[in-house]
């Protein structure tokens, strides 16, 4: 069998096994129509043949679907008319509608409930008749809808779905995104546009972070000053909270809120400076890093007005689970705060940990009256602490192994920051459970998965998308499909396609950048901008902001804000440069050449681009490196020894909050 990509390595992958035969040639042209499945399904079992997508296409449906259901299966309709231009005839889907035309027939046993561990497999067998759908819950369904719109396919006869049976179900219960709503605020359409995505790649939780130094976001009834004052203005109603909770809960995710205490906590102290472990006033703060204002764990308010936002949050958000934050707590005002030592010594509390865990314990308290269970970042795993709260790992490994060893259950976050700007693979190889951690059968049960975490220093709603997507969506077939699904060069072949069906959404990761482009360089032309952006990334991991000069109203509309991970030219050129090393071909060396020429003339173009627009000028540097990094390495394709290294050294230097994703590939060509 030729290379079957991401199926070969998945041995539930039977080709035509007692189903179709096939032969070589069907079973390589079969396999391309599969190809774009993300995440993984468990099992695929390949058929020959098609079934014809055309305008009678319909779905039918049992008389006891799900309102929810049938929501989703007119989205579903309407997101194939709208790639298929067929004009579908059915309107919307009504429950125990029989669809005459053959078409798509679903049954579900039930409707599912959005709680952790809920049945979410399903079943998809396509035939060249007719496609059939099925699955305990809707939620599974709504799942085997979204594999079914990645498995249209086209060719010169028109749409089709490949003849197949499908059988899947998530390796991971626990499948989350967090965004951080608080440092930038994100407006109600962010959210939602996002959960669509979320719920197009199989995610099922969205950790929702309303609390922060920089603001907090909910609308607090009973203690009105938390959000009048500590937001700008800028907060969500508990009405716009709920409709959150339910247009989530319609695709079939879970959302659960995070409120960061004690430390993360200076918006909260605007309005309640009595909650503070050092006398105010304190305000919204406008820098990004880890800040001293903490709650006072001594104090009855602070305790007092916690169960009256955990109560009064806790009737909105419905999911079990509710994050107390608790990371990053340096204590410095505990240590310079005369009553909380004195507290400490009369109780005989060690230190700032056992403290916190005082403080843990006490809010642990309030959340079990209000029927919930707390997770926390793993700071809160500490000796004392019950084994009924969850860890949240994100400093390492280590607090999901130990938790786990301890009893607790824990997720992972570590390896899942796409703040930080890293490539797709570095996230898409971190493993929850790789088959060599040192965890038994028992203790693997308490890792429930994990979540990508969209920190908002450094985004607002206009580039925010463009962090999250597509590289989320490799961490979503992390936790959806198995191990061995791990082909990085697959993955990205994968993400270019998502991609584009994600904006099919309203996400606007690939089209804001066009934009803001346009609004740079003050004109439609913005080819010799996109050329420089296309090879350079955003300062990686913390080096964006390491001069402090980012504060929360500073723009994050210039080049390192249009730049994304994986720069797509930056990708091709490097792949290329691999590839003609190896096999010194000459249509990878012509490829090469034909961009290294594109970015050596790019530079007079962007000079002139530049005259009309000062905001870019600073990139001129970077333009200029990439210009002489450029003639450099087709000297020396040109047969010429080549003196580099003050090139190398210019073009490897950071200029306006980004970087060139060439260098090292140009100095493989020189040192070849
Ligand atoms: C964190 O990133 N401070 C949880």
């Amino acid at each position: 069998m030729k290379n079957t990509r991401f199926f070969g390595k998945l041995g539930s992958l039977i080709l035509g096994l007692g189903f179709v035969p096939l032969n070589q040639a069907s079973v390589v042209e079969a396999e391309a129509a599969f190809e774009n499945l993300m995440p993984v399904p468990q099992e695929v079992k390949i058929g020959q043949g098609e079934f014809r997508v055309g305008k009678e296409f319909g779905i039918s449906i049992g008389a006891d679907a799900s309102s929810r259901l049938l929501s989703a299966s007119s989205r579903f309709l309407r997101r194939l008319d709208g790639r298929t231009g067929l004009f579908l005839q059915q309107d919307y889907v009504e429950a125990g509608e029989a669809h005459e035309a053959p078409g798509l027939e679903i049954a579900t046993e039930r409707a599912g409930e959005v709680v952790l561990g809920e049945d979410e497999s399903y079943r998809l067998d396509i035939s060249a008749e007719g496609i059939r759908l099925a699955a305990s819950t809707d939620l599974g369904a709504m799942h085997g809808m979204e594999t079914l719109l990645q498995l249209l396919n086209a060719d010169d006869k028109g749409y089709y779905f490949p003849v197949s049976k499908i059988n899947d179900a998530p390796r991971f219960p626990w499948r989350g995104l967090m965004i951080d709503s608080a440092r930038h605020f994100m407006p109600l359409d962010m959210i939602k546009r996002n959960l669509d995505g979320m719920a197009a790649v199989k995610l099922n939780v969205l950790h929702w972070h309303l609390t922060e130094d920089q603001g907090f976001r909910a609308e607090v009834k009973s203690f009105p000053r938390l959000h009048e004052m500590g937001s700008d203005g800028m907060f969500y109603t508990q009405d716009q909270m709920r409709e959150i909770v339910v247009y989530a809960a319609e695709r079939g995710i879970r959302v659960y809120p995070e409120f960061d205490v004690p430390g993360h906590a200076t918006a909260w102290l605007v309005g309640h400076p009595e909650m503070a472990s050092m006398p105010g006033p304190y305000e919204i703060e406008r820098g990004w890093g880890i800040f001293d204002p903490t709650l006072d764990p001594t104090n009855e308010r602070v305790y007092e007005i916690l169960e009256a936002v955990f109560t009064e949050m806790a009737a909105i958000f419905p999911d079990e689970y509710f994050h107390i934050g608790g990371d990053e707590n340096e204590g410095h005002h505990w240590d310079a705060s005369e009553h909380i030592q004195a507290f400490m010594k009369e109780r005989g509390i060690a230190d700032n940990h056992a403290l916190q865990s005082h403080f843990n314990k006490r809010i642990l308290k309030v959340l079990t009256k209000l029927d919930k269970k707390m997770i926390g970042w793993d700071e809160i795993l500490q000796p004392d602490m019950p084994t009924n709260i969850m860890i949240h790992s994100w400093r390492g490994r280590d607090a999901m192994v130990a938790a786990a060893k301890d009893g607790y259950t824990s997720i992972l976050s570590n390896g899942y920051y796409i703040d930080l700007m890293q490539p797709a693979s570095d996230h898409y190889l971190v493993d929850p459970l790789p088959s060599d951690i040192e965890l038994d059968a028992e203790q693997r049960k308490r890792v429930f998965g994990g979540e990508a975490t969209m920190w908002s220093e450094h985004v607002t709603n206009e580039t925010v998308d463009s962090r999250i997507w597509p590289r989320t969506a490799a961490i979503a077939e992390r936790l959806w499909s198995a191990e061995e699904i791990n082909d990085v060069e697959d993955m990205y072949r994968r993400l270019d396609t998502i991609s584009i069906q994600l904006e099919e959404l309203g996400l606007t990761h690939i089209r804001n950048r066009e934009m803001m482009m346009r609004r740079l360089v003050g004109g439609y032309d913005v080819k010799a901008l996109r050329t420089l952006a296309d090879v350079v990334e955003p300062l990686k991991i913390y080096r964006r902001n390491s001069d402090l000069s980012y504060r929360s109203f500073s723009p994050y509309t210039l080049l390192p804000d249009i730049a994304v991970a994986d720069a797509k030219d930056a990708r091709k050129f490097n792949t290329l440069v691999d590839g003609f090393l190896k096999t010194k071909h000459k249509a990878d060396e012509a490829a090469i050449r034909l961009m290294l020429e594109r970015w050596v003339d790019n530079h007079v173009a962007f000079e002139q681009i530049t005259e009309g627009a000062p905001a870019l000028r600073e990139a001129l540097l970077l333009s200029k490196a990439l210009k002489e990094l450029s003639e450099v390495a087709l000297a020396s394709l040109n047969g010429k020894e080549v003196e580099a290294d003050a090139v190398l050294t210019r073009a490897r230097e950071p200029v306006a909050k980004v970087e060139l994703q060439v260098v090292d590939a140009v100095e493989r060509i020189l040192t070849r």
